[in-house]
C-alpha cells in the first residue's frame, strides 16, 4: 500500500534472480538507457512482508517507482497490452514490437524511438526472453503526452530457461539468431520510423553494451551460470558480432 519503491523477492525456482536484475538494470545504465534508482536489500531487512510467503533468505531487488511524484501523487502510466486493449493472457501473442514502435513513433519523438530500440538491442544481447506487452509501458508525465516511461524488469533469463525466441516478435520473427540490421530494417519500415535511427542506435548500442559487459561482468554481483549463459548467449545472436 503506498510507499516509493516496488521489491521484487528471491525466486523459490532459481537463485540468483535478484542479483541478476540488479546487474542487467546497472548495465543498461552504463549502455545509456534510463533506468530508474535500484538496491539489492537483505530480505531479512525488509519489515511486514506479508504472513505465509514461506522462509526467505538472501537479496531482493528494489526499485524506485516511477509513477508517483515526490508529494506522493500518482502519475499516469499505461503498459501496451493496455495501449493495445490486449488481455494480459495474450502479452506475447497480440502485438510485435514494431507495432510498439509505431505508437512511440507516432505518439513520441526521435529520443523515445532511440530510446526503444537501445533496450529491444540490449535485452535480445542479455537473453531476456520475456519483454512481453506488460514489460513496456508508456507513462504520462504532463497528464496529456505520452513518453516511453523508464525501463524495468531486465532479466537475463536465458540461464534459467533455455529459450530460443524472444516474448515478441521482433517484426517477422521471435528468434534470437535471426536479430539481423535487415529484421531491424523491416521493424523499422513497418513501424513507419527512420531506418537511420534505428541501425545507428543498434550499431550504437552493440558496441555499448561489449564495452560495459567486458568491463563489469566480473564486477556486478553475477552468478557464474548467468555470465557464461550471456558469454554464449551473444555469439549467436547476429547483429552482436557486426560492428
Ligand atoms: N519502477 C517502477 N515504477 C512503476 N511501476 C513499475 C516499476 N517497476 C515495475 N512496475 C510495474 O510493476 C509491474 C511488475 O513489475 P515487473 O518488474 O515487471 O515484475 P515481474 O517480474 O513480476 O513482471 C510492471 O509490469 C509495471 O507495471
Ligand atoms: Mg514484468
Amino acid at each position: 500500500m503506498g510507499g516509493s519503491w516496488i521489491v521484487k523477492l528471491p525466486s523459490a525456482r532459481f537463485a540468483g534472480v535478484p542479483e541478476n536484475e540488479y546487474s542487467m538494470m546497472e548495465l543498461a545504465r552504463r549502455v545509456g538507457i534510463d533506468v530508474p534508482s535500484i538496491h539489492l536489500i537483505d530480505v531479512k531487512e525488509i519489515e511486514n512482508l506479508p504472513a505465509g510467503i514461506g522462509e526467505m533468505q538472501g537479496q531482493a531487488f528494489a526499485i524506485k517507482r516511477f509513477d508517483r511524484l515526490k508529494d506522493g501523487n500518482p502519475v499516469h502510466i499505461e503498459d501496451f497490452a493496455q495501449v493495445f486493449d490486449v488481455y494480459p493472457k495474450d502479452k506475447y501473442n497480440k502485438a510485435s514490437a514494431a507495432n510498439i514502435a509505431h505508437v512511440i513513433g507516432a505518439e513520441s519523438d526521435e529520443k523515445d524511438i532511440s530510446e526503444f530500440i537501445r533496450r529491444l538491442v540490449f535485452n535480445t544481447l542479455i537473453g531476456n526472453a520475456d519483454m512481453h506487452l506488460k514489460n513496456w509501458s508508456l507513462i504520462y508525465p504532463d497528464k496529456r503526452n505520452a513518453t516511453l516511461s523508464p525501463a524495468y524488469d531486465f532479466v537475463s533469463t536465458i540461464p534459467y530457461l533455455k529459450e530460443d525466441k524472444v516474448a515478441l516478435n521482433f517484426s517477422r520473427t521471435k528468434r534470437f539468431d535471426e536479430f539481423t540490421f535487415d529484421e531491424l530494417k523491416h521493424l523499422a519500415a513497418k513501424a513507419l520510423i527512420p531506418e537511420k535511427v534505428v541501425l545507428d542506435t543498434a550499431i550504437e548500442t552493440v558496441a555499448l553494451f561489449h564495452e560495459h559487459w567486458q568491463k563489469e561482468k566480473t564486477n556486478l554481483p553475477l552468478y557464474s551460470n548467468v555470465i557464461e549463459a550471456i558469454d554464449k548467449h551473444i555469439n549467436k545472436v547476429p547483429i552482436s558480432s557486426k560492428t
